[in-house]
């Protein structure tokens, strides 16, 4: 039987951060896997590596999604990532072109980013006990005041609001999609479609790591999920998250322009 993502939807107008609630909650609480936590409002959004995210109340979709893929050998972890990433981008591709993912789990729309996906997994021997998954998608915040380098709303993209719990329930369809993919062993479609939808797939471009910056052209990602980029010795270089850092695509231009 497939599992629908959303029958339950527990929403909260504030709290610290969804994920944070999800994570304390859910011994206490008898939630059927895939039930949402949905806040109009967190004090202490997080983002990857300790940053914060920026959502202006009642404007933006946050939500954190529990799962409990007990099927799943850690090592595959990244698969989680997958899904939700493609889901995300699948739900702003209907309203906006250029929609990219970039790894391991932005959503781009051109060089700007619109989502951000913060996955949390509590551990069971070699499985998965509990999946977190907080996405926090940019809907109709008209301004952003944090230092975040390129945040965009659907708002700003396309001169309209737009209904989040419309979002919401297409995001849920989206990822009951994938997970049922996953949960029955479908991963090389997940690998496929994620990989075709990565940001700078494929293009040569400025690349930033321990040794300095090079030109390379990014691949995809390995089974753990690390980025492979090959450099123009050919050699294919492979990253953990945050060892790597995207250049921004006018420095190359400029050169190749001189
Ligand atoms: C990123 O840095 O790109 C990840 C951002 C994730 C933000 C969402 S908002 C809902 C959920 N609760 C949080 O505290 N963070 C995630």
């Amino acid at each position: 039987m497939s599992l629908s993502i959303g029958n339950k939807i527990v929403k909260l107008i504030t709290t610290d951060s969804t994920n944070n609630y999800a994570k304390t909650q859910i011994g206490a609480e008898n939630w059927p896997e895939g039930t949402i936590i949905q806040a109009e409002y967190q004090t202490q959004g997080k983002g990857q590596i300790g940053n914060s995210w920026e959502s202006e109340a009642g404007k933006n979709l946050l939500c954190s999604i529990v799962l409990t893929p007990h099927f799943l050998p850690i090592l595959n972890q990244f698969l989680i990532s997958k899904i939700v990433a493609l889901s995300v981008a699948q739900v702003v591709g209907s309203f906006v072109g250029e929609v990219s993912i970039k790894w391991p789990n932005d959503i781009y729309v051109g060089e700007k980013k619109i989502a951000g996906i913060l996955i949390e997994n509590s551990l069971m021997g070699h499985r998965i006990e509990h999946s977190i998954a907080g996405i926090g998608l940019n809907i109709n915040q008209e301004r952003f005041l944090s230092a975040a380098p390129n945040p965009v709303s659907l708002f700003q993209l396309t001169g309209k609001n737009h209904p989040i719990e419309v979002l919401l329930n297409q995001f849920a369809d989206q990822l009951s999609f994938w997970y049922e993919k996953l949960s029955s062993g479908q991963t090389s479609m997940i690998d496929t479609r994620y990989t075709e939808q990565l940001f700078r797939r494929g293009q040569p471009a400025r690349y930033q790591d321990h040794e300095g910056e090079f030109e390379g052209i990014l691949l995809g990602v390995n089974e753990i999920g690390q980025l492979l980029i090959q450099d123009s010795q050919q050699k294919i270089k492979s990253y953990h998250f945050k060892e790597v850092v995207f250049l921004p695509q006018h420095d190359l231009t400029k050169r190749h322009i001189i």
